[in-house]
């Protein structure tokens, strides 16, 4: 039995791609391990999306260095994900402890680049192969209660600051039928809640079992009818794809959690035009309002970018009343960070470190105080979460509300896997703190 310690950067869906690699290696014998000392290999699944994240891998890969020497020949270092597949090759030359390059659509392949390297090969694939890594995956293991499903890959888009059009490649769904298999799967073997996940998870055009094409609204409802799924997620959106029948499966499906990361990036049209975003800031705000329409208590969350080059303080000041003027429950802000090989990298009106340093703190400053107002609104609520996992404390059962937010409650682990009606005594800082009704009387 050989020792695998994986680390995850980056988003869900690495997070997602990593339990796979896991299922991918466990015929070849490696059981998982938390202990990197002990472990016969690491893998670093890594993400390319800014400076920092890519930075962190070498500077993961240097402090591995004198473990690797220590185990002499016997730790295999695999890298995989969107570094791997932006630098391919060039990782070997850089650090020395690397055994393994693996791009994220070739992760099927790990065993076999495993029995490579233990022979003392390098190996590195990064290919984009035309048959699916889906097909030749092992079947799902053990799931927790909340589980991400992967229904669609890679980006069309082409931001002009953003990486994932080339790390990813291009848009691709996986057929609805493979996504049902799989979400029944999983269900059967205790997951409660699903994450769709994908890039641009609402372009998703997947192969229909009737022999037309599905829309993510379409694929919702599917999965909507597989009894044991009390909960369904998707991530990440764009807002052009936001059609009509996935803002009537809001409406329409009551397991469809109300809560929606729909990033935006930008509140000036300008600054939207030159990073390709393809809509308006006059067209979020009619995307936002039609969600509230279809579900009024939707709450929303996005991603911004400051600092992009050319922003001017009446850019950013447009940001600023966008965010005001939608209010967001959650979200996430960056400086714009130049990226290899993308067009707004080589611009040269970029913004001056310091600005960028600025607007991010009063950004952040606004959606704090938005995400602190919206959940100061819960004390005293009634709100159904699903209990995920025992809590920090004994007795303590922590789970989820509709809106993502982390609640822990004094609850009997029988509640586990279940949604339970939670009365909100408390906001703290990082979670809900809750009281069942019954504990309450
Ligand atoms: N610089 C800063 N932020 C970026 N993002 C993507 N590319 C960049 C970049 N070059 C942010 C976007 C995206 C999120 C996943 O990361 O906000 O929505
Ligand atoms: Fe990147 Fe834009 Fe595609 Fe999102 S939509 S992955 S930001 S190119």
């Amino acid at each position: 039995m050989k020792k695998l310690f994986v680390k995850t950067y980056g988003c869900q869906m690495n997070v997602y791609d990593s339990a796979r690699m896991a299922e991918a290696l466990a015929p070849a014998g490696y059981v998982a391990t938390a202990a990197p000392a002990e472990a016969d290999m690491i893998l670093l699944n890594t993400c390319h999306i800014r400076e920092k994240a890519a930075e962190k891998l070498f500077s993961d890969l240097g402090r591995l260095a004198p473990l690797k020497a220590r185990a002499g020949g016997r730790l295999v270092v695999a890298v995989a994900g969107c570094v791997a597949q932006a630098e391919g090759d060039e990782i070997l030359r850089r650090a020395k402890s690397v055994d393994i390059v693996v791009g994220p659509q070739s992760y099927h392949r790990l065993p076999d680049l495993a029995a490579a390297a233990e022979r003392g090969a390098r190996p590195v694939d990064t290919e984009f192969p035309a048959e699916s890594k889906f097909d030749r995956l092992p079947a799902r293991g053990a799931s927790g209660v909340g589980a991400f499903l992967s229904v669609q890959e890679g980006c069309d888009k082409f931001c002009s600051f953003c990486v994932v059009p080339y790390t990813r490649g291009a848009e691709a769904s996986r057929p609805a039928a493979a996504v049902l298999a799989e979400a029944r799967t999983l269900a059967a073997r205790g997951a409660r809640e699903l994450t769709l996940l994908g890039q641009n998870v609402n372009a998703y055009h997947g192969a229909a079992p009737d022999g037309g094409t599905w829309g993510l609204g379409r694929l919702v409802r599917a999965l909507a009818e597989i009894p044991e799924l009390l909960r369904l997620r998707y991530t990440t959106s764009h807002p052009a794809d936001m059609d009509d029948a996935l803002v009537a499966a809001h409406r329409d499906e009551e397991k469809l959690m109300p809560f929606l990361h729909l990033p935006v990036q930008s509140g000036s049209d300008r600054m939207l035009r030159d990073m390709n975003r393809r809509h308006r800031a006059a067209d979020y705000r009619r995307i936002a309002d039609k969600l509230r329409v279809a579900r009024p208590d939707i709450a929303l969350s996005s991603d911004f970018i400051v600092g992009f080059p050319g922003e001017s303080d009446a850019d950013f000041a447009a940001t600023l009343d966008l965010v005001r003027a939608i209010g967001f429950a959650q979200a996430f802000s960056f400086k714009y960070s130049p990226r290899p090989g993308t067009p707004a990298a080589l611009r040269d009106d970029q913004v001056p470190e310091p600005v960028k340093v600025e607007r991010l703190a009063a950004l952040q400053a606004l959606l704090s105080e938005q995400q602190a107002r919206f959940n100061a609104g819960f004390t005293g609520r009634v709100v159904e979460v699903l209990f995920e996992k025992r809590g920090r404390h004994a007795g303590q059962l922590a789970g989820r509300s509709p809106w993502l937010q982390a609640v822990h409650a004094a609850a009997p682990p029988t509640l586990l896997g279940r949604v339970a009606t939670v009365r909100v005594a408390a906001v703290e800082p990082n979670s809900l703190a809750g009281v069942l009704p019954e504990a309450a009387a």
